[in-house]
């Protein structure tokens, strides 16, 4: 991969960002460790270098430094906050911790004479606790704010260039244009990495992969895994074998939409498992919800390797991990070991299992994967769909899982997404305000809960269940807001489930944020 920008990792907590910055430019880039071996990163032949923020101080003892066969490479250089204070170091100049750290919106005086920034004033994210005393021979300053003189930085000769705030974050407007200007007209980066071009590459390197050998996918209707299979059944054709198992734990109409999907869309030798009864039998009297996990994983485990067998084992095996996946077993500076990542949406392959992996997703973040499944000509709505937990419904079913209650759920789920949707808030809009009812949602779904309320339904009397709703906003599932939805959409949810789905005399809505709930109810 010649058309590359390297961004060497110095612990930033926006490190993914930074890249997403730069592929949103169509631009290939890789996240690299600081201290990784040279060749890693020579090999590449790369057309520039981000060195990344971090929490470290640059002049304290067994701070990660920038390596010098970096300045060696001859290719332009981008220092970013601790990136910009370690290139100082390196260079000769002297960094100093600040009298007074910067953290949150500046505002940024830019100077002329550079080519990154426009001159003037514009807002910027800062964090930083350290600031630049001196800048190395060869550099001239030419930006600052109120706290800090030296904010960012330009040796024209040997296109070296460093800013103190953080371009990659949304707090920094102009950011992304100040990044572009940098892979795009200092490193002359084309911009390529479009999802033809990633289909293209990823297509001839699962047949020379593969050659004539047979591959096995899991398919679980989730976008990872979806995507996955259909790439690489773009590459191989019937030399793949899809397996889905349908365990009855899924949402209204999903086991068929899957098989049409595969088998009607996109020709997939596609082998679905109905595996409803076993799975219930399975879960029969089970209300502890890590139990309920188990034994799902289990089953799984068992009906796979059966499957498996039935089709004379294949040696490879495709796997939809994804690029924050790798990103995030890896870690700064460590060497990842390789192992088959738990299967979130299966619930778990395994491990003793000898197949050679097939990741085509691997380079990939999330919204890329879903750029590639569109082009692959997967529907829409399995493309963006909402993520859902390996366990499925066992862990919206509370208490004991009977086909009956799975059936009451999914009516009232159904109902739910449908109203979101057709309001167009099945999905986030992250620039709506995070109160505003038009944010949309990250995640929504209805639970059923173990117990019974009295209700009135004409004159009768009512001893029936009670769903709960659950809709959140998040970026990154790990905290999370309850969504303000509009109250008339809740109003007529709440209507239409106690209407229509028997069983169901109550409705309400989960107003708690994650922490300290989580956004699961089991
Ligand atoms: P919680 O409930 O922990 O969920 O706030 C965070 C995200 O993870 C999903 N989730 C799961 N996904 N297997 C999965 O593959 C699981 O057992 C599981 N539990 C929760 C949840 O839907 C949310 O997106």
């Amino acid at each position: 991969m010649t058309n590359t920008i390297i961004i060497l990792d110095f612990g930033s907590q926006y490190i993914q960002l930074i890249a997403r910055r730069i592929r949103e430019q169509h631009v290939y880039c890789e996240l690299i460790p600081w201290n990784a071996p040279p060749e890693k990163i020579l090999t590449l032949n790369p057309k520039g270098i981000v060195l990344s923020g971090g929490p470290d101080s640059v002049y304290k003892p067994g701070a990660p430094q920038v390596p010098e066969y970096i300045f060696k490479t001859g290719i332009p250089i981008l220092g970013i906050c601790y990136g910009m204070q370690a290139m100082v170091q390196a260079l000769g100049g002297r960094v100093k911790r600040a009298s007074e750290p910067e953290y949150g919106f500046t505002t940024l005086e830019t100077f002329s004479g550079n080519p990154l920034l426009p001159v003037g004033e514009q807002q910027v994210w800062m964090s930083h606790g350290d600031l630049i005393e001196s800048i190395p021979p060869g550099f001239r300053n030419f930006s600052r704010t109120n706290n800090t003189p030296i904010c960012g930085m330009v040796d024209p000769k040997r296109n070296y260039f460093g800013v103190q705030f953080h371009p990659e974050v949304g707090h920094t407007p102009g950011g992304a244009k100040m990044l572009r200007r940098f892979v795009i007209d200092i490193c002359e980066a084309s911009p390529d990495w479009t999802p033809a071009s990633i289909i293209q590459k990823s297509v001839n390197r699962i047949r020379e992969q593969v050659g004539q050998d047979r591959v096995l996918a899991a398919v679980s209707g989730g976008v990872d895994s979806s995507v996955a299979t259909a790439l690489v059944h773009k590459a191989i054709g019937n030399q793949l074998d899809a397996v889905f198992v349908d365990n009855g734990l899924l949402r209204q109409g999903e086991p068929q939409r899957v098989v049409k999907t595969f088998s009607q869309h996109l020709g997939v030798s596609f082998h679905p498992i109905n595996a409803v009864e076993t799975f219930l039998e399975n879960l029969r009297g089970v209300k502890d919800p890590e139990t309920k996990r188990r034994l799902i994983g289990e089953r799984f485990i068992r009906i796979f390797e059966q499957e498996a067998k039935k089709l004379g084992t294949p040696p490879y095996l495709v796997q939809g991990t994804i690029y924050p996946d790798v990103v995030e077993s890896s870690g700064t500076g460590q060497d990842q070991t390789r192992r088959i990542k738990s299967h979130h949406n299966v619930g778990g392959l395994p491990e003793d299992m000898e197949f050679k992996l097939i990741e085509p997703l691997r380079d990939l973040f999330k919204d890329e994967v879903r750029a590639v499944g569109e082009a692959l000509g997967l529907p829409h709505e399995m493309v963006w769909r909402q993520p859902f937990p390996g366990p499925g419904l066992a862990v919206r079913c509370l208490g004991e899982i009977t086909w009956e209650r799975l059936e009451r759920l999914r009516a009232a789920d159904a109902i739910f997404t449908q109203a979101l949707a057709d309001a167009g808030l099945l999905h986030m809009h992250p620039n709506e305000p995070s109160a505003s009812p038009q944010r949309g949602t990250a995640q929504a779904f209805a639970i059923l809960l173990p117990v019974q309320a009295v209700g009135v339904m004409g004159d009768q009397r009512t001893y029936q269940d009670v769903i709960a709703l659950r809709a959140v906003t998040t970026e990154d599932f790990m905290t999370a807001d309850w969504a303000r939805l509009p109250h008339s959409l809740l109003a007529q949810v709440a209507n239409q489930i106690v209407n229509e789905v028997e069983g169901v005399n109550r409705v309400v809505y989960d107003i708690t944020s994650k922490p300290p709930a989580t956004i699961e109810w089991e």
